[in-house]
């Protein structure tokens, strides 16, 4: 159901439905469906109201709660714009690429109302340590998983940077959605495979990645970490860590073989690059 891409995003209009069975709807408004436990929470451009009592009244689902904000509001009070790293040209799809970025391999990015714009912290974070391991450590990154993609821009940004392929996931479908539209937009769908799969219940074998990106939560960093096959991969790159996690995060890490490759700090966000091999510094 998801339109795309969305070329202007100004007011969000935000339904919470109380069951996730409804009925076939359209409309040129509709933002997209995002699933939260068991309910159903519908984003338009515009206010639908009569749309939705319409779509309750025929599957007879509650309105619990309704909204509407300004999307820089959904977006943490950021206005979602183009930005460079040292070798990316990022922007969102309602705007232009600004001149002078000729040497920059270019991302365009329809982020929705989905995690990963670029313009948070520890995306930003993992985006200019991606280009460290990629272009100056001198170490061969053929395969990355990318767990927790949001937007796909971080696995969308390392077939940019030349992996080969690129396990992309998220356990939000509306995420996949907007990962797998942006994927094609930037035309690396032969590269990058989106897979919608809950972390919690298990992770693909990550024997054969050279590095797997994993912008998450604390909590599931922890279940990541203490399980012995998420340590397969060649290296780790962590991120959504403040300092108050660090020392929960450090005691979950293996007691023997872990090596700290890079640190990187964004205002109170931090990041990780491991290798569980103890091999040399990036
Ligand atoms: C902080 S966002 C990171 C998005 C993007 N990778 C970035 O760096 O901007 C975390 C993402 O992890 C996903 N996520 C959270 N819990 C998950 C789980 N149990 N399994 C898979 N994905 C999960 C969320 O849906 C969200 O898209």
């Amino acid at each position: 159901m998801l339109r795309h891409p969305h070329t202007r995003y100004s007011r969000l209009y935000v339904y919470y439905l109380d069951r996730l069975s409804l009925p076939h709807f359209d409309h040129a408004d509709f933002i997209g469906l995002w699933i939260e436990d068991e309910h159903a929470v519908l984003f338009f451009h515009s206010n639908q109201d009569r749309l939705v009592a319409d779509i309750c009244h025929r599957s007879g689902a509650q309105i619990i709660y309704q909204a509407d904000l300004d999307y820089q509001d959904w977006e943490a009070g950021v206005a979602i714009g183009s930005f460079n790293t040292k070798t990316l040209a990022v922007r969102p799809v309602w705007e232009q690429f600004p001149p002078g970025n000729k040497n920059r391999r270019e991302i365009v990015l329809d982020p929705g109302v989905i995690f990963g714009s670029g313009f948070h912290p520890t995306t930003r974070l993992c985006l200019e340590t991606l280009e460290l391991v990629m272009l100056e450590s001198g170490r061969k990154v053929r395969r990355v998983a990318d767990l927790g993609t949001g937007t796909g821009l971080l696995a969308i940004a390392a077939a940019k940077l030349g992996v080969e392929k690129i396990t992309a996931i998220d356990n939000n479908p509306l995420a996949c959605q907007v990962a797998r539209n942006n994927v094609v937009m930037n035309r690396c769908d032969a590269q990058v495979e989106v897979l919608q799969h809950d972390l919690t219940t298990g992770f693909p074998d990550l024997g054969g990645y050279d590095l797997v990106i994993a912008n998450l939560y604390k909590a599931l960093l922890v279940e990541l970490f203490v399980d012995p096959s998420f340590w397969k991969a060649g290296m780790y790159l962590i991120s959504g860590i403040i300092p108050a996690m660090e020392g929960d995060l450090l005691e979950a890490l293996p007691q023997k073989g872990i090596r700290f490759l890079h640190r990187a700090n964004c205002e109170i966000w931090r990041l990780w690059l491991l290798s569980p091999g103890g091999r040399e510094d990036a």
